[in-house]
């Protein structure tokens, strides 16, 4: 088959996470040809565009630009609405970092908007499209941990404006601060981007917390606004109770509140399988078996790294071989599986209904924390389709998106 024709990306906002994106746009995937970057602080647009060697534009030259096919939107969740609609209404397919938007109203009408328009819309994170949740996938698909029943995931981090993570600037934007921000929002969207890539559609939440620390204090000595009140305003703090389609259930604890401390796993009927950190693209999936139990249908696929008496017998953990590409920093995949999607004329692996559905499930998770009721989701998604293992060598392993 002759090589596709390059899709035209332009990105609007070039803050922290757009120096990777744009490295990985320029170097990492043939079908993209990143062609311009914008930025409201002309300074970073301008950084940008000489570090990567394209041109520095404005929003508006991007959207009329009609050679540029995508936009690959990098700002903050509290312009994602703004700029994702601007870009869909000038006709461009669009890709947005994580979460989609700050409402569930501005996301139905994005989501309603492209579908009119006919316009792919992706949504990020797109970590579960590395080779450590494509591997995670696949082992459970093949009955590695017998029949799925749960998944358990805690994060916890301390976004407060006294760790080194806030800056000293006054004028700093430190969007986890603000609304769409916190680890509910922040980092929740890569818990359950991959909670769904591995069980399904959601059916019903419920959750209890909220912003539970609002009133808080600049408490480094080197700001220059030292004692003064700052108020966090979104939620900071829940813990919440997922029922999916298939009849497992899933439980989250997203705070910044606490210190920092993260653990992922999904149990079934035969072992457990313990994830890793999913802002990560892999890392050590590790199986817990507890020998005694009848054989499972699947057999570890390597030898136990560890052995000890268990109660029931003997448990052994044993590390599993990767059996995909993509295990480094591979954002913009997402936006390089969607130009495939593009040409090959197929649903980008991150579309919008999965950003939506992850979306929704934080929504309702809110709305009972507020209401104190169960919450019924709205939104249906399919797992997105696995992508092929193939632990294809270097530039290789592009070819595996080309489906
Ligand atoms: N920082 C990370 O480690 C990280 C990691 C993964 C994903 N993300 C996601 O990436 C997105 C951006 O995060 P970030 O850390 O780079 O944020 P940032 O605040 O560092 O950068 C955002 C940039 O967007 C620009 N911007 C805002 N509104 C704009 C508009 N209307 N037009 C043009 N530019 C505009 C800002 O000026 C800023 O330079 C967020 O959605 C975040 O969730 C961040």
């Amino acid at each position: 088959m002759a090589q596709h024709k390059k899709v035209k990306v332009a990105v609007i906002g070039c803050g922290t996470i757009s120096k990777i994106y744009m490295e990985n746009l320029t170097t990492k995937f043939s079908i993209v040809d990143l062609v311009g970057c914008s930025d409201l602080i002309s300074e970073r647009s301008a950084a940008r565009a000489e570090t990567f060697g394209v041109k520095q534009m404005t929003n508006d030259e991007i959207y009329d630009d009609p050679e540029i096919e995508v936009v690959m939107n990098l700002t903050f969740p509290e312009a994602h609405y703004e700029v994702s609609k601007e870009a869909l209404m000038a006709g461009k397919h669009v890709c947005v970092e994580k979460m989609m938007t700050v409402t569930m109203a501005e996301a139905t009408e994005l989501f309603c908007l492209a579908q009119e328009k006919n316009l792919l819309f992706g949504v990020a994170p797109d970590t579960f499209l590395g080779g450590g949740w494509q591997s995670a996938r696949k082992y459970v698909d093949d009955g590695l941990i017998g029949r799925p029943i749960s998944i358990a995931a805690v994060c916890t981090t301390n976004y407060s404006p006294n760790t080194p993570l806030f800056d000293v600037d006054p004028d700093y934007f430190f969007f986890p601060l603000h609304p769409g921000g916190g680890v509910p929002y922040d980092l929740g969207g890569y818990y359950l981007h991959n909670m769904i890539n591995l069980l399904g559609s959601v059916r019903r939440v419920s959750g209890f917390g909220g912003n539970i620390n609002p009133d808080r204090m600049y408490d480094n000595p080197h700001h220059p606004k030292y004692k003064e009140p700052f108020r966090v305003e979104t939620e900071t703090t829940i813990a919440g109770a997922l029922e999916f389609e298939n009849g497992c259930v899933g439980t989250i604890l997203f705070s910044s509140d606490s210190s920092y401390f993260d653990s992922f796993s999904i149990h079934g009927s035969d072992g457990v399988l313990e994830l890793f950190h999913p802002n990560f693209y892999s890392g050590d999936l590790i199986l817990k078996r507890i020998e005694s139990e009848p054989a499972p249908k699947f057999a570890p696929p390597s030898p136990p790294i560890s052995q000890g008496p268990f109660v029931r017998g003997v448990m052994s953990e044993y590390k599993l071989p990767m059996l995909h590409g993509y295990l480094e920093n591979n954002r913009g995949i997402g936006l390089a599986d969607l130009a495939y999607a593009l040409r090959n004329n197929r649903k980008p692996r991150v579309d919008a209904e999965l950003g939506y559905h992850a979306f929704e499930i934080i929504h309702g998770i809110n709305e009972s924390c507020r209401t104190g009721q169960v919450y019924e989701m709205t939104s249906r998604c399919e797992r997105p389709r696995m992508i092929a293992p193939a632990a294809l060598v270097a530039t290789a392993q592009e070819h595996m998106l080309d489906d």
